[in-house]
């Protein structure tokens, strides 16, 4: 396989000043320098645009007012950029994904992809068209630890799954004066974040965690999505059954008004032979329960670790990584796999980082969630 040596350029659609992913993303590039920021539409907010891009050394050139602005002339460039990075609100997403597809760039977007399972659909049917490399950056299958989960799964070491208990419990919105700031607002507008707050924003991480490290796949779900503080319209605190194709049961809890969690993404997978149990503000370990009664902590960086999840580790055990070395392990990935792509290399069946495909799927379980609650929280069949 011949590969490209030089260095990729992306550009960047909101990250501007006071947003809260963007600089993550920007961060996580920049830490094994996967690619250099030349252009930017920070903002819609003129000044603040401008103020990005003064602070990331974008040229005025380079500085665009609007999205479709910068499509089309980054696409007209000789030196434009190989691939954009989404991190807007969510219902900017699909159009500036699009924009992006039919100016023939490269996609990252954040999650969720879209504000509907056909807007996903359409993104990622218009990918393959183009024959373009899409990325859904959920964040916490970078992690070392999660990649060595869905490793040690598939290699039997739980056994067959017979259940998954799987949480996302934060506090951040937990009293009716706690608007959570810019980000608050626009979580909690139907307008930009579609039918769903809770289920959309970190409901669908749960959903993507368990499906990559499981690989099971859901046959129906039933939902209870509750607004707990009194005046909102969207949801903030969720709950879900499931079923799996092979039989096994779930359950899946989301909630912003949790008080006392903070980002407290965690997994529990129980097998016929053993479980795992996976902690994401204590990723550095992963706890493996076997039937021969013994715990096993598996520590990152050390030598037990798979070499498919070992290759994305930088320091040593005991010195932490985390949620910034997770997203910067997606954009390895990713941008390995387009330096590929761009030397004549077909895009791979199952790239090693999320995809479009991904993003259709958190779609298609927030769809059927909505179903089963507006039905009095009955079992649906989850759409394929
Ligand atoms: N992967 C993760 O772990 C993770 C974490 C947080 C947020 N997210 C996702 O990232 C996205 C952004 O969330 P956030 O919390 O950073 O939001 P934010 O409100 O902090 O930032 C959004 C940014 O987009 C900019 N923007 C808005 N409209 C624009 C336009 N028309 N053109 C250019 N820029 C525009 C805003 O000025 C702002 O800078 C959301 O889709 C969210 O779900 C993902």
């Amino acid at each position: 396989m011949s590969t490209m040596n030089t260095q990729l350029k992306y550009g960047m659609v909101g990250g501007g000043p006071g947003a809260f992913v963007g600089p993550v993303h920007r961060h996580a590039i920049r830490l094994d320098d996967s690619a250099t920021l030349v252009a930017g539409c920070f903002s819609s907010d003129p000044a603040k645009n401008k103020v990005a891009s003064a602070e990331l050394h974008i040229g005025d050139d380079r500085t665009y007012a609007d999205y479709a602005e910068m499509a089309a002339a980054e696409s007209r460039r000789s030196d434009g950029i190989d691939f954009v990075v989404v991190v807007t609100p969510n219902h900017l997403h699909f159009p500036i994904c699009e924009a992006f597809l039919l100016a023939g760039i490269h996609v990252v977007c954040d999650k969720p992809l879209a504000l509907t399972k056909e807007e996903c659909v359409r993104l990622m049917a218009l990918s393959k068209e183009k024959n373009l490399l899409f990325m859904v950056t959920y964040t916490y299958t970078g992690n070392v630890t999660v990649r060595e989960a869905r490793e040690l799964i598939a290699a039997g070491r739980i056994g067959r799954i017979r259940m998954v208990a799987a949480e996302y419990p934060q506090s951040w919105l937990a009293s009716p004066d706690q608007d959570g700031g810019k980000q608050g607002l626009w979580r909690r507008d139907p307008a930009q974040s579609g039918r769903v707050n809770a289920l959309g924003d970190i409901g669908t991480h749960i959903e993507n965690l368990v499906s990559y490290v499981t690989q099971l796949e859901i046959r129906r779900l039933l939902a209870k999505m509750d607004v707990l503080v009194p005046g909102r319209v969207l949801d903030d605190n969720d709950m879900v059954l499931l079923e799996y194709t092979n039989g096994a049961s779930g359950m899946y809890w989301c909630s912003q008004v949790a008080f006392g969690q903070i980002n407290g993404l965690r997994l529990r997978v129980f097998g016929d032979k053993g479980s795992l149990f996976w902690s994401q503000e204590n990723s550095e370990e992963l706890i493996l329960n076997t039937d021969t009664g013994r715990t096993e902590i598996l520590r990152r960086g050390g030598d037990r670790i798979s070499p498919a999840a070992a290759r994305f580790q930088r320091t040593p055990a005991g010195h932490a990584e985390g949620w910034l070395e997770a997203m910067a392990n997606l954009y390895v990935a990713y941008t390995e796999t387009l330096r590929d792509v761009k030397s004549g290399n077909p895009i791979p069946t199952t790239p090693n980082f999320p995809t479009a495909a991904d993003g259709v799927a958190g779609l298609s379980f927030v769809e059927a969630c909505l179903e089963s609650q507006a039905n009095g929280s009955v079992w649906v069949d989850i759409a394929t």
